[in-house]
């Protein structure tokens, strides 16, 4: 099962989740404009050209070495993109760290919290066991908050990049 992992349509009260394709490039080049977004998490504002070249690599799915599955979702709402959610899958194991991103225009109103909780819903139904795990700069409270509405701890741990790991407080039995 795990071979055929593939981002899928998902639905919510409010949301769709679309699996993301090249064709997103130019709307999202607008939702991710702005210097905002990248306080915690680095980089700067993509143009459509690298947006449609990142988005084809990301839409290939695997790692080299196919120990991974990259899905990646944009977030609708009311026929327009305004942000997205990503899963960097184990094939192999429980792991499934997790990423949310939403324009500055449409922050504040529960969306990544919506659109993050429906893919961590998606990943525990399509690949359990599912641990999830998130990285997420010390300072970045809305981020901290997401991942506390999710259902994540901090653990005190920090990577290379000096972003904190977070993971489920109850990761399942394998
Ligand atoms: C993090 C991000 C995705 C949140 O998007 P959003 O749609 O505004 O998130 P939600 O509305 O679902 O939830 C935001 C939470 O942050 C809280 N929040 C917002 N600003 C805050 C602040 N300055 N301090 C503390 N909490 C804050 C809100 O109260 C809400 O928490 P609650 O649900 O417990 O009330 C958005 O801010 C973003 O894209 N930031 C830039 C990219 C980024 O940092 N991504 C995370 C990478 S780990």
């Amino acid at each position: 099962m795990t071979g055929t992992l593939r981002a899928e349509l998902i639905t919510t009260d409010r949301l769709t989740l679309e699996p993301l394709g090249v064709h997103h490039a130019a709307e999202m080049a607008q939702v991710l404009a702005g210097t905002a977004i990248y306080r915690y998490i680095g980089g700067q504002a993509p143009t459509a050209e690298i947006l449609a070249a990142r988005y084809a690599a990301q839409t290939v799915g695997t790692s080299a070495d196919r120990r991974e599955v990259w899905l990646n979702w944009i977030i609708r709402e009311q026929g327009r993109s305004i942000g997205f959610v990503q899963a960097t899958v184990e094939l192999e194991g429980p792991t499934s760290d997790v990423a949310w991103v939403v324009g500055e225009a449409f922050q504040g109103r529960g969306a990544a919290t919506e659109a993050a909780r429906a893919m961590v819903a998606w990943l525990r139904r399509r690949h359990p066991p599912v641990r999830i795990t998130a990285s997420i700069h010390p300072e970045n409270l809305p981020s901290a908050a997401v991942a506390r509405n999710l259902g994540l701890t901090p653990t005190g741990r920090l990577d290379a990049d000096g972003e904190e790991q977070w993971e489920d407080s109850t990761p399942p039995t394998t």
